[in-house]
């Protein structure tokens, strides 16, 4: 075999697993990297998993596609990725097809797009999500770029990708960026989920007064109900996980700043841009640049705060299991909304159902929960907001008195719950018949004869708040 239909070219960890992937898989794949050495480790190393094309330079990669070309870039977002394709962009005929798997912007690969469209070229800007494990044994998908790509790449993905219940995690998002406009909010979505489970060990450890272990036992619980996911469960093993030099729980010794690559704040970037409220990805985000604040938090940590900091009310775990739920139903609300608004600003026509599909195995946020949010958009694929799907609008139902009493709980103790303290704001704001929003709107004609409307019609008024008071159109 001298030409193989697809190939990868950037080799670490997550371009080596996904080209072993597509070889394990029965197809012959081409592989390329900037230093051969990775190259040749991998045909070394895992050259009896299917068949491997190595190629050393970008000529020979080329060479070594069937027509038209299919090949997927694996490297850093950003300049990097701009690097590769002015490397290869020359190399390739029309229809040939460059996919790129990065976390890259959306923005940017919808500038590639249209500048590779001129060429002929498509460009596919493609979400990959399921880390290194999710892209060796089946991650979860999303492309982006034009139908006539999709139509060629797709079989090939498709049978990559993570499979629920038969059903291929791998679907066509939308023109140019729209597939990695859905990873960065699938990041964003990541990053609230993380940080409400984080809170629920908070408040398990220090409201419920357990020890990590016994946190460890509670998660496995709740992992064989509805918060089934992949994120309860490795919260579980981290929880039970010991440190072998101290014998600590590892998560006393881990260092309490969290990072961030900067998926989550594009997320909450362009959810500004769009005036798309994403409040609980907005707190996930804020929360880990509060932990990181390291002077700041040394500055303040002398502030003084309740009498009593901890409780031992095991009976709260149950209530502490509603108030996730429910906070989850919400973070995923409103990554939805972002999804929506995008498609809309973007001209994108995304299936949110089938989003919601494509999530339910390989990608980080996969749950069990990820069906019903499926089966709501099936049902109602122009909902405004899945809050009010039945299934999500009884559960919430079910949940608000133990919502509100852990929300009260941890503010009586002292305890930060940023993420379940804005998803219930965020679920009586929007259920509020009236809001003060109306106080802001007057405050604003006030100072700045910004005008407002009346509760009925579309005239806009001013009131001459330095003169008599009388009211004019504006
Ligand atoms: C995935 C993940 C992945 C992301 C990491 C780290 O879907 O496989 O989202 O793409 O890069 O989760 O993200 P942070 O470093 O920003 O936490």
């Amino acid at each position: 075999m001298d030409r193989a239909p697809i190939g990868v070219t950037g080799l670490a960890v997550m371009g080596r697993n996904l080209a072993r992937n597509l070889a394990r898989h029965g197809h012959a794949v081409a592989v390329h990297n900037r230093t051969t050495a990775k190259t040749d480790a991998l045909v070394a190393e895992f050259g009896d998993e299917g068949t491997f094309l190595p190629a050393r330079t970008a000529q020979e990669f080329v060479d070594a596609l069937e027509r038209p070309r299919k090949l997927i870039i694996m490297v850093k977002a950003g300049r990097p990725t701009d690097a590769v394709i002015e490397e290869f962009a020359p190399l390739l005929e029309p229809g040939d097809m460059i996919v790129d798997g990065g976390n890259a912007h959306f923005l940017d690969t919808r500038r590639r797009e249209a500048e590779l469209r001129e060429r002929g070229v498509h460009f596919v800007g493609t979400g990959i999500s399921g880390g290194e494990e999710g892209a060796l044994e089946g991650p979860s998908i999303m492309p982006g770029g034009s139908r006539e790509s999709y139509a060629a790449l797709g079989p090939l993905l498709e049978d990559i990708s993570a499979k629920v219940d038969g059903s291929p995690c791998c679907a066509h998002v939308g023109a140019d960026g729209a597939g990695h406009f859905v990873k960065m909010v699938h990041n964003g979505i990541e990053y609230a989920d993380m940080q409400l489970i984080a809170e629920s060990y908070d408040l398990l450890r220090h409201a419920a007064g357990l020890e990590p272990v016994a946190v460890a036992e509670v998660f496995r619980t709740w992992n064989t109900g509805r918060l089934e996911s992949y994120l309860i469960e490795i919260t579980a093993e981290v929880l039970a996980h010991v440190d072998a030099a101290s014998g600590e729980p590892f998560v006393d010794v881990v260092l309490d700043q969290a990072e961030q690559k900067g998926t989550g704040r594009w997320t909450v970037q362009t959810a500004l841009e769009l005036g798309v409220p994403v409040p609980g990805i907005g707190e996930a985000v804020f929360a880990r640049s509060l932990s990181g604040a390291a002077d700041v938090r040394a500055a303040a940590r002398g502030l003084p705060g309740p009498v009593h900091r901890t409780g031992a009310d095991s009976g709260i775990a149950d209530a502490v299991e509603q108030a996730l739920y429910a906070s989850k139903i919400v973070a995923y609300a409103q990554g939805f909304h972002q999804i929506q608004a995008g498609a809309a600003e973007y001209g994108w026509d995304i299936d949110s159902a089938a989003m919601a599909r494509i999530w339910r195995g390989g990608c980080i946020i996969r749950a069990r929960f990820l069906d019903d949010i499926r089966r709501a958009y099936e049902a109602d694929p122009a909902t405004p907001t899945l809050l009010t799907d039945d299934h999500f609008a009884a559960a919430l139902g079910d949940a608000q008195d133990a919502w509100r009493h852990v929300v009260g709980k941890a503010a009586a103790l002292g305890i930060p719950t940023p993420g379940f303290s804005s998803a219930l704001a965020y679920y009586d704001a929007l259920r509020a018949e009236r809001l003060p929003a109306a106080l802001i709107q007057a405050q604003r004609d006030f100072f700045g004869a910004h005008t407002y409307r009346h509760l009925t019609g579309d005239a806009v008024y001013h009131t001459l708040w330095s003169g008599d008071r009388s009211e004019v159109t504006g």
